[in-house]
């Protein structure tokens, strides 16, 4: 199991949604993030003195998942997030150890699918 971490720009949340329901992901956490990368939260165009990082608006999506949907789950980040310009994202793969539905008490695979 490994759950994929994603930063994306907050306006290619739609894409990035209907891309995941199209590889038949339908599961994932959602939250409003601030951050920055390489650019320290400017754009290419800025031309002063960065003292410090600027952070900008992100959305985090959290996704747990089986194995075989770690390809379909990163192919439908990248195909709806990608503009291939500067701050498009970046995901996160991590090994997950367990996951249990507290309703049922069904642990691993059974309880993430
Ligand atoms: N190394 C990192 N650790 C934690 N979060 C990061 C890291 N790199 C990027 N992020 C998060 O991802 C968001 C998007 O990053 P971004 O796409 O700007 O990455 P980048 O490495 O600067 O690539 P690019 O040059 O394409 O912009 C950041 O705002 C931040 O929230
Ligand atoms: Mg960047």
């Amino acid at each position: 199991m490994k759950l994929i971490i994603a930063m994306i720009q907050p306006h290619k949340l739609p894409d990035v949604k209907k891309a995941l329901f199209d590889n038949e992901v339908h599961k994932m956490t959602v939250t409003n993030a601030l951050g920055c990368g390489q650019q320290k939260g400017f754009t290419e165009t800025y031309r002063g003195v960065i003292h410090e990082v600027n952070l900008l608006k992100k959305v985090r999506l959290e996704i747990a998942v089986n194995d075989n949907f770690v390809k379909p789950t990163i192919e439908a980040i990248i195909k709806g997030a990608r503009t291939g310009k500067i701050g498009d994202g970046k995901i996160f793969v991590l090994d997950l150890d367990q996951c249990i539905r507290i309703r049922t008490s069904e642990q691993g695979s059974e309880a993430i699918g």
